[in-house]
């Protein structure tokens, strides 16, 4: 313990000797631990850079392009490549809610005819098995993989005694967007209109768990196991 105390004193001395060097000039280039911390390829706001021919760090926008969910004419409202629309807008379509309140339905803004719901219907299985099955189960039953490595209270969002199953759509469109409790948000994820695909997809999920198995669903179901039999030679 007395080799201690004399180390420790030592220590000290030497630490309070070299406080006064604090603050004091000297022209010797400093002493740096990670110099290519300090030293960094890049641009700092508001400072020159004589990398571009005007002699400015910070750039205007490129001539001819626009930023994402930007509208030059000033309106909030969004509007150009729909693939490319993450927000801005303050519409149904964009929010998910009418005058404040949750809606239901599909909005006007996606266009949905007869002849175009089908592939409507296979992008939101698409976005749905992409970014949302791993939790929620392909079949949105809540039974995903993440479930099994410890992540708790995964919503199932077929069983109709639940109200996540039941509310209106502009509510399930709330969620992703914003996500919530354990679920994060998918704002900067999945696109307005890849958002309404999948609600529009986990519908059909839940419809088709309603579905009465005698009659077309058996009928189905035998004719997979007839052609895995047929397959596998028996
Ligand atoms: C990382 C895992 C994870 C992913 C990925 C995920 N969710 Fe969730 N989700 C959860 C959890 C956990 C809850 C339960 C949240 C709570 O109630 O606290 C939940 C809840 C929900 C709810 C019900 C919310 C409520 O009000 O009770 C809906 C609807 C939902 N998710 C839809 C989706 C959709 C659509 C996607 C894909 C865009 C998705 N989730 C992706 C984990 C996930």
């Amino acid at each position: 313990m007395k080799y201690f105390f004399i180390a420790y004193a030592i220590i000290a001395a030497l630490f309070i000797g070299l406080m006064p060097a604090r603050g004091s000039k000297s022209p010797n280039a400093p002493f740096r631990l990670f110099p290519d911390m300090d030293e960094q390829d890049k641009l700092k706001a508001q400072k020159p850079d004589d990398f571009f021919a005007d002699g400015q760090g910070g750039r205007l926008p490129v001539h001819g392009t626009q930023a994402l969910g930007f509208n030059p004419e000033g309106s909030k409202e969004i509007g150009g490549i729909p693939e490319m629309e993450f927000g801005g807008g303050t519409g149904y379509y964009a929010t998910g809610g009418i005058d404040g309140y949750y809606a239901n339905g599909m909005p006007e803004e996606l266009g949905l005819t007869d002849e175009n719901v089908g592939a409507f219907l296979r992008r939101g299985e698409e976005a749905f098995n992409i970014n949302c099955s791993i939790c929620h189960g392909k079949s949105a039953d809540g039974q995903g993989i993440t479930g099994q490595f410890g992540v708790p209270g995964i919503a199932n969002l077929t069983d109709d005694t639940k109200k996540q199953t039941v509310y209106p759509d502009g509510r399930m469109f709330e969620v992703i967007t914003n996500g919530k409790g354990q679920m994060g948000s998918y704002k900067h994820n999945v696109p307005l209109r890849d958002r309404w695909a999948i609600i529009a997809y986990v519908r059909t999920l839940q419809y088709a768990r309603k579905a009465p198995y005698e009659g077309a669903v058996k009928a189905a179901y035998d004719k997979g196991i007839a052609e895995q039999q047929a397959k596998a030679g028996k």
